[in-house]
This record gives C-alpha cells, sequence and structure tokens, in this order.
C-alpha cells in the first residue's frame, strides 16, 4: 500500500519526493453502543483497514488535499493561515471531505494542546503548508469510523512532521473536538479512541467517564469477527444521533432531582428500576434504559471474556442488539434484518448492530468453518427481503496510527 499511495501522489502533485506515508485504522465496537456520551463503558477494537495519507510538507503556507475516494471533488486547497487564524472557523459545505482534515487543524490552533510548549505563539508550531493525499479502503458512512480515522490520521501525521508532544489519547481527544466543534457532530470518544489507541489483537475496555482502559486479548479461537455492511448508508449529520443524545440528557436532568449521579453511566440496573418514573415520558425511560443495561452488559461481557465464556459474550451482543431495536430504536429493517439472518445461521456466536446505527454494519462473531454458509445464507436471505446485496468482511483486529 505505500508504494501505491506514493505512486498516486506522484500523479497528483507531480513528483514524490520526500514524500512520508502514514496509517489509521478504522474501528469496530464489539459491544457498548450509545453509551459513551452517557458516561458508561464500550468495547471496541481497531481493524486493519482504514485510511492512508502521504504527505509532504511546503515551503509556503498553501494546504493541498486530495482523496483517491472522491476523485470528482479534485484537489481542495485552503492554507494554514485562514485554518489556523479561525478565518476557516467553520465546516465548508464545498470542502466536502476536506473538512475533517481541516478541522483537525484548526483544533490544534483552538484547543489548549499547544499551549503547553509555553511559547508567545504556538501557532508557529505548524508553520508549513502541506500537501496531502488521502486514500481508504474503510466503505464510507458504513459505520466503521472512517472520518474518525482520517481525523486521527491527520493529528498523527502533523503531530510526526512537526515534532509536536502530544499523546494518542490527546490526538483522540483533539480530533472529537474537532467532530463536536468543526465538523458538528455531537459524538462521544469511543470511535476516536479506539483509532487512535488500536492495539493488534486486542480490544479495548474503556470507561468513557474517567478515560480509564484496559486492553483485552481477544483470542477467538477458531471463529472470526465478521462484519456485514448493509450498504444503508449512514450519514450522522443526518441522523438522529443527535437527538437520542439530548433524551439522554434529559432523562439523566430528571433523575438528577433527587440522584446525585453525574451520567447514566453511574446507575445500577436495579437503581435504575426503583427510579425510572421520575423521568415520566415514555420514550426517555426506554432511552434511559438502553444506556444503563448498555453499561452494565458490556461490563458483563469484558467479565465473560476474561472467563472465556464466549458463549455469554454471544448471549450479550443479542441482547444488545434487541435494547437498541426496541428501547433505542437505532436500527431500521436493514439492520434487523441482517441479525435475524445470522442468528438463525449455525455457527454465529453473536451477532448485533455497531457503531451509531440507522444504517452501516453489523458485527457477528462466526466459527471459522461455517464462515462460507454464513455469507451464502445471511447474502442470500437479505437480498431477497431488501432487494440489494449486503457487503461482508472477515477482519482482523490491527494496531494504531503508524509510519508506514
Ligand atoms: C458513533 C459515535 C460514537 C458512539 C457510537 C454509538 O459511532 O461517533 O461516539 O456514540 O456512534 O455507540
Amino acid at each position: 500500500m505505500k508504494n501505491k499511495t506514493i505512486n498516486w501522489f506522484k500523479d497528483i502533485y507531480g513528483d514524490s519526493e520526500g514524500v512520508s506515508v502514514f496509517f489509521a485504522p478504522g474501528r469496530v465496537n464489539l459491544i457498548g453502543e450509545h453509551t459513551d456520551y452517557n458516561g458508561g463503558h464500550v468495547f471496541p477494537c481497531a481493524l486493519e483497514i482504514g485510511t492512508y495519507g502521504a504527505i509532504r510538507l511546503r515551503d509556503d503556507n498553501n494546504l493541498r488535499f486530495y482523496s483517491m475516494n472522491f476523485p470528482e471533488k479534485g484537489e481542495i486547497s485552503s492554507s494554514l493561515d485562514k485554518v489556523l487564524s479561525g478565518d476557516e472557523l467553520i465546516y465548508h459545505r464545498e470542502n466536502d471531505w476536506a473538512n475533517y482534515p481541516k478541522g483537525v487543524l484548526w483544533a490544534f490552533a483552538q484547543h489548549s494542546f499547544l499551549k503547553k510548549y509555553n511559547i508567545k505563539d504556538e501557532h508557529a508550531l505548524i508553520n508549513r503548508g502541506m500537501d496531502i493525499l488521502f486514500f481508504g479502503d474503510i466503505p464510507n458512512g458504513s459505520g466503521l469510523s472512517s472520518s474518525a480515522s482520517l481525523e486521527v490520521l491527520m493529528a498523527y501525521m502533523v503531530k510526526e512532521m512537526f515534532g509536536l508532544e502530544i499523546s494518542l489519547k490527546e490526538i483522540s481527544l483533539l480530533c472529537q473536538y474537532a467532530e463536536n466543534k468543526y465538523i458538528g457532530v455531537n459524538c462521544g470518544i469511543m470511535d476516536q479512541f479506539a483509532v487512535a489507541m488500536g492495539r493488534k489483537g486486542y480490544g479495548i475496555f474503556l470507561d468513557t467517564a474517567t478515560l480509564e482502559y484496559e486492553y483485552a486479548p481477544i483470542n477467538l479461537v477458531g471463529k472470526k469477527i465478521v462484519i456485514v455492511n448493509s450498504k444503508k448508508r449512514r450519514g450522522l449529520n443526518d441522523s438522529k444521533y443527535n437527538e437520542r443524545r439530548s433524551q439522554c440528557e434529559e432523562a439523566l436532568k430528571r433523575l438528577q432531582s433527587v440522584m446525585p449521579i453525574k451520567t447514566l453511566g453511574d446507575l445500577s440496573k436495579e437503581e435504575f428500576e426503583s427510579h425510572k418514573d421520575l423521568i415520566n415520558d415514555d420514550t426517555l425511560i426506554c432511552r434511559a434504559r438502553h444506556a444503563v443495561y448498555e453499561n452494565q452488559r458490556t461490563i458483563e461481557a469484558m467479565k465473560s471474556l476474561n472467563n472465556k465464556d464466549i458463549a455469554r459474550f454471544g448471549g450479550l451482543m443479542k441482547e444488545s442488539h434487541i435494547s437498541l431495536r426496541d428501547d433505542y430504536q437505532v436500527t431500521g429493517v436493514e439492520l434487523d434484518t441482517l441479525v435475524d439472518l445470522a442468528w438463525r445461521q449455525e455457527g454465529v456466536i453473536g451477532a448485533r448492530m455497531t457503531g451509531a446505527g440507522f444504517g452501516g454494519c453489523t458485527v457477528n462473531i462466526v466459527n471459522e468453518d461455517c464462515i462460507q454458509d454464513f455469507i451464502k445464507e445471511v447474502g442470500e436471505g437479505y437480498k431477497e427481503k431488501i432487494g440489494y446485496e449486503a457487503e461482508f468482511y472477515v477482519v482482523d483486529i490491527g494496531g494504531g496510527p503508524a509510519l508506514l
């Protein structure tokens, strides 16, 4: 991939002297959905698919971005002065995908990470323009975090090229800041954290209330993770994502009138059940119930993995999907069809939707010797019911961002 990326760079920018190539992964969440903005736990892992970036610093302040995934958008240009000074404070629709790397540069200037250098003009630390070519092999809008991958890649390249002392954890926070404040999606920390902190062969059990985390080895002896793309595109921006988030905030506020809790993740199931009537709204009760139960399921899932009880892990994945379908209502006919079919196949340990929902992908744990049949049966059943084909990826757990 490195040579391919360098060759593309050469085609677009004329020559490829002095180019460096970097990579950042996508992620899949095994369990713990819509818990990250509720102070709960998540359990994602990085993938081997992701985003590649070829970068070369310039002698002036110009910024040029090109994506092999969006050749029709051509070269998108801007300048460091504009982005860092805040002139390009806002998302420009016509900049399309390039808002992500621009947003990251903007976040470097806006956020306090550069302040620790204790110099008068910390923006001067990023003091040269850049030519960058991107290529991603994560299907866009599939819920595997192509945007977090692009953001973390951009931040990591800037760190390496300018020698900035920013940790991977700080990179994830910086990128979440860019996504919240520049792109305008009120996402939690899971995606950026999973991408920045990924470790090959490990899942990341993260407490989003404290950002304490633990790497958990995923030893799926004789089993594989199979991701199924419903091909129903999920634009976070257009989705009901922000609405779900405000509903949880409202439910929390109502509970806080009598309970000293900071987040829904502070509640046990029992505490929730004995106080839920205070929420006094059926929809809000459902949303909050998902947040509370899903957090507890994620904690239990981690325990079952430690006890090598993969069957229980799979059972919890199923409960997670049902709760996302009935209480959180973020699945939809495409994802429900995929998991209904999956649950009926031989050799399936667990299956659920993954990511924000409203389309995107499912994650499945399948016995290796049943994968061919799984793909055939689920593929045919899906096509018959939905009318178009799903896509299947048998994946391995990859590492975090790297210079290639
Ligand atoms: C999206 C968001 C994450 C998380 C998931 C749902 O991927 O970016 O922060 O909330 O949805 O679990």
